[in-house]
């Protein structure tokens, strides 16, 4: 296990954070957003997302249809928002398997995965305080080095 924090001071940081994420992704991948209500997963999953479309594509948070596709040229990005889950199988129903085989995974609320948490997940810890953001960045030495370069 590797961890790396990197500040976000503004949204600039995050959105640089998307860029840098979104170049080495490719099917099988699986980012694993956590933090509390508010903590910024939902802004990251936007920045990986436009940067992969090249362009400020519109990218709603799947609070409500739990399951948001996203088809590139070259890769298909599902973002997934389990928060209302309550268990494995409810997971296996919004088709994440299938998604996961298909190309990237982006998930907010991963604990809900149990079981089927991706071995080699890049796992993305995010906190906001009153006056500093942190994104803490773990995974095995192989995934941190293939997604930070570090
Ligand atoms: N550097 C930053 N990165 C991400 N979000 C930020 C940042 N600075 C301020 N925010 C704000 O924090 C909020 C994060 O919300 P959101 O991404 O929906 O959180 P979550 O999905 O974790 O519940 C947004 O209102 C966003 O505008
Ligand atoms: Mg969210």
């Amino acid at each position: 296990m590797t961890t790396h924090d990197i500040r976000l001071d503004g949204m600039q940081d995050t959105q640089a954070l998307g860029r840098r994420l979104a170049g080495p992704m490719r099917t099988g991948d699986a980012l694993l957003l956590s933090g509390d209500l508010g903590a910024g997963k939902t802004e990251l999953a936007r920045a990986v997302i436009r940067a992969q479309a090249g362009r400020q594509i519109d990218v709603p948070s799947p609070t409500f249809n739990l399951v948001i596709p996203y088809e590139f040229r070259d890769l298909l990005i599902t973002h997934f928002d389990l928060y209302r889950l309550e268990n494995a199988a409810d997971v296996m129903d919004l088709g994440f398997l299938d998604a996961l085989d298909d190309g990237a995974v982006i998930v907010e609320w991963p604990d809900r995965l149990g079981d089927l948490t991706p071995p080699e997940a890049l796992r993305i810890e995010l906190t906001a305080d009153a006056d500093r953001r942190l994104a803490r960045i773990s995974g095995s030495a192989t995934i941190v080095e293939r997604f930070l370069g570090v």
